[in-house]
C-alpha cells in the first residue's frame, strides 16, 4: 500500500469512529464564505484538529472543520476552511482532505473560492463559475509514486469541471435570476498577492480569475474520479486593475456583501445534485 494512501486510511478509521454519514456531494468553501454552513441540516461535526494526520488550517476566517448534513434531501460533507499550499503543506496534505471525502463516499466535489478578477468583465462582488483552470504554476498534487488505489498515474484532465454540472449551474443561476460570469481560473501560490505583470501574464495565458486553491483539488478529485464544479466569488479586481492596494480584509468583506446569493446559488444547485 502506498503511504498516501495509508495515511488516508488512518484517517477515515478515526472519522467512522466518529459518524458512518455517507455524503454525496464534497463541499469546500473558499475565504469567507464559511457562512453556507448555516444552511445545512447538521447531522455531525468533526474538528480537522480531532484527526491525527490531517493538516489543520492556520489562516483567519478559515475555521476548520468538517460538516456532515443535508442540503435539501442531499447528502453533504461540507469543509468550513480548507489547506493552502502557502501554509507550508506538501501539495501531498493539500489534497489528503479531497481524497478522504471521496474515501466517505462523495462522488461530486463542488469547489468554491475568493478570487481575484483578472477578465475585463470580471468585478468585485461577481459570481463566477470555472469552466477550466491553470494549475501549471503550483506542483502537481499527483507528484509522487501513484496511489494506484486512488486513480492511474496519467490521468485525463480534458474536462475537468464536468458538462453536466456546468449545464446544471449555468441553468440554476438563470432560473434563480443570479448573474454568473464564467471563466478559466488559474491557481499561484500566494501567500503575497500577485505583481500586476504577473496579473498581465496570467491574462495572456488565458485566466479570468487567480487564487491561491482550488485547481490542486480539482485535480486529485479527477485522478480519484469525480466529478468536479466550482464556483469563484470575485472579491477584487486582482492587482493593478484597479487603484485600490488588496487587503485581506477587501476579501472578506466582498464575499461577505455576495453572500446571500452565493449561498442561494450553492444551495439550489446541491438539492438538483
Ligand atoms: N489574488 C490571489 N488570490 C486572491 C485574490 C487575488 O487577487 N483575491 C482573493 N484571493
Amino acid at each position: 500500500m502506498s503511504k498516501v494512501y495509508d495515511r488516508l486510511e488512518k484517517c477515515f478509521k478515526q472519522v467512522r469512529e466518529k459518524t458512518d454519514f455517507q455524503p454525496k456531494v464534497a463541499l469546500i468553501l473558499g475565504s469567507g464564505l464559511g457562512d453556507f454552513a448555516n444552511e445545512i441540516k447538521v447531522e455531525a461535526e468533526i474538528p480537522y484538529g480531532d484527526i491525527d494526520g490531517f493538516p489543520v488550517s492556520t489562516v483567519a476566517g478559515h475555521d476548520g472543520r468538517f460538516i456532515f448534513g443535508y442540503v435539501g434531501s442531499v447528502p453533504v460533507v461540507c469543509m468550513k476552511g480548507r489547506v493552502h499550499y502557502y501554509e507550508g503543506y506538501a501539495m501531498e496534505d493539500v489534497v489528503l482532505p479531497t481524497r478522504l471525502m471521496h474515501m466517505m463516499g462523495a462522488e461530486i466535489l463542488f469547489l468554491t473560492n475568493a478570487a481575484g478578477g483578472v477578465g475585463d468583465d470580471m468585478e468585485a462582488g461577481d459570481l463566477m463559475m470555472i469552466t477550466d483552470h491553470i494549475a501549471c504554476f503550483v506542483p502537481n498534487p499527483l507528484i509522487g509514486p501513484n496511489p494506484e488505489e486512488l486513480g492511474t498515474r496519467f490521468p485525463d484532465m480534458s474536462e475537468i469541471y464536468g458538462k453536466d454540472l456546468r449545464e446544471l449551474i449555468r441553468s440554476t443561476a438563470a432560473e434563480k435570476g443570479i448573474d454568473l460570469k464564467e471563466g478559466v481560473y488559474c491557481q499561484l501560490t500566494g501567500p503575497s498577492y500577485e505583481s500586476p505583470a504577473e496579473i498581465r501574464m496570467v491574462k495572456t495565458f488565458g485566466g479570468d480569475a487567480v487564487g491561491m486553491s482550488t485547481a490542486v483539488e480539482a485535480i486529485a478529485g479527477r485522478h480519484a474520479g469525480m466529478r468536479i464544479c466550482g464556483i469563484s466569488l470575485i472579491s477584487n479586481k486582482a492587482a493593478g486593475l484597479s487603484a485600490t492596494p488588496l487587503s485581506h480584509k477587501e476579501v472578506q468583506e466582498a464575499a461577505d456583501k455576495a453572500s446571500a446569493k452565493f449561498k442561494t446559488l450553492v444551495r439550489e444547485i446541491i438539492t438538483k445534485m
